[in-house]
């Protein structure tokens, strides 16, 4: 290991952006559906892999929800998840706020109740066992409607306690944050935190919308705000974290290439740029390798790094204590 692929591990950092189902590997899709009698359309592991070639988010989200068929009990979800905390107890992680998409399993039925009690139960035992902190994030699936994503809010009620906010993801174009106004200022009087994907595909006005009328208090990606001098300025004025995810937009083809990834110009600009993975298991890497690869393709440096982890904690819906010990866990780190 180089001394920077060993500080990349080693450094203290918060996840922000991670589908729990986009952790879904090839070995643990397979061993699930064996256990629950799916017959999948691949034979083997490499078929999975290598039907992993997207060329944009449509082509990746088709392929993500159908491999997340194959979950389908309480334990599925939980193992789903402990895997999820044991990968990245390797990687440095501290505290990770993770997304989960409830109607891609209560569309086909399987209760709300199964996934959310399995994900949680996983979520305590990483805490255990690795001492890694987390939050949870409920999305609500963009193609489908608000009334959909009302229904689903109103299963999740009994557990609002338990979540620490509502996201909005899946298809971008053509489905803007405007759809969604009224479920998502239900949720910030019911004290939910908001967040959205917004700018991974869609144009600097669904940033705007995701702004000024969602609420939001964090972004996810926003690569496209990257078009709008204005939005630059409120987004950095702000302070507004945005969890960008490089191999994800590489995957994806939001950028041609590592070295054009606008990572570090997001630092440049003042903006609260953070590194995360999104989707590990279809995208080539966890939040070190995330690290690794724009480190490498936009040569980073060590406090460029500092400042991204640092980022993570700042965005991170932690109270002041907890972020403050964390924040010195990272000093310690950088000044060793
Ligand atoms: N669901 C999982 N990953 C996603 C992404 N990168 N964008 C939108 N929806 C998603
Ligand atoms: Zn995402």
């Amino acid at each position: 290991m180089t001394d920077m692929d060993s500080f990349i591990t080693g450094l203290p950092k918060a996840e922000l952006h991670l589908h729990i189902e986009g952790s879904l590997e090839p070995e643990l899709m397979f061993a699930l559906a064996g256990r629950n009698k799916i017959v999948l359309p691949y034979k083997s592991v490499e078929e999975v892999r290598a039907a992993y070639d997207f060329s944009n988010l449509q082509d990746f989200l088709d392929i993500y929800y159908a491999g997340a068929q194959v979950l389908r009990t309480e334990q599925d979800f939980f193992e789903l998840t402990l895997a999820y905390f044991t990968r990245v107890a390797a990687d440095g992680v501290l505290h990770a706020e993770i997304f989960f998409d409830p109607q891609t399993h209560t569309d086909r039925g399987i209760p709300f109740a199964v996934v959310i009690e399995g994900i949680l139960a996983g979520m305590a035992a990483a805490e255990q066992k690795f001492g890694i902190t987390s939050k949870l994030i409920l999305c609500f699936l963009r193609h489908l409607d608000e009334e959909a994503a009302f229904e689903t809010f109103r299963m999740a009620e009994p557990w609002f306690g338990r979540i620490a906010g509502v996201g909005l993801d899946s298809s971008e174009k053509g489905h803007p944050p405007e759809k969604f106004v009224r479920v998502f200022a239900a949720a910030g009087a019911a004290g939910l935190k908001r967040v959205a994907h917004a700018g991974e595909e869609g144009p600097a006005a669904y940033v705007w919308e995701a702004l000024d009328l969602l609420h939001i208090d964090r972004l996810d990606h926003g690569n496209r705000a990257l078009e709008d001098p204005e939005l630059i300025r409120r987004l950095a004025a702000s302070q507004m974290a945005l969890t960008v995810c490089p191999l994800s937009n590489f995957r994806l083809c939001v950028v041609p290439d590592m070295a054009e990834h606008p990572i570090d110009r997001m630092l440049d600009l003042g903006l609260r740029a953070t590194i995360n993975s999104d989707d590990p298991a279809y995208f080539g890497g966890y939040i070190a390798e995330n690290f690794r690869a724009a480190a490498a393709g936009r040569r980073l440096g060590k406090a460029q790094l500092v400042t991204l982890a640092r980022n993570s904690f700042l965005g991170a819906f932690l109270d002041g204590e907890t972020r403050q010990g964390y924040l010195r866990k990272l000093d310690e780190f950088a000044s060793a």
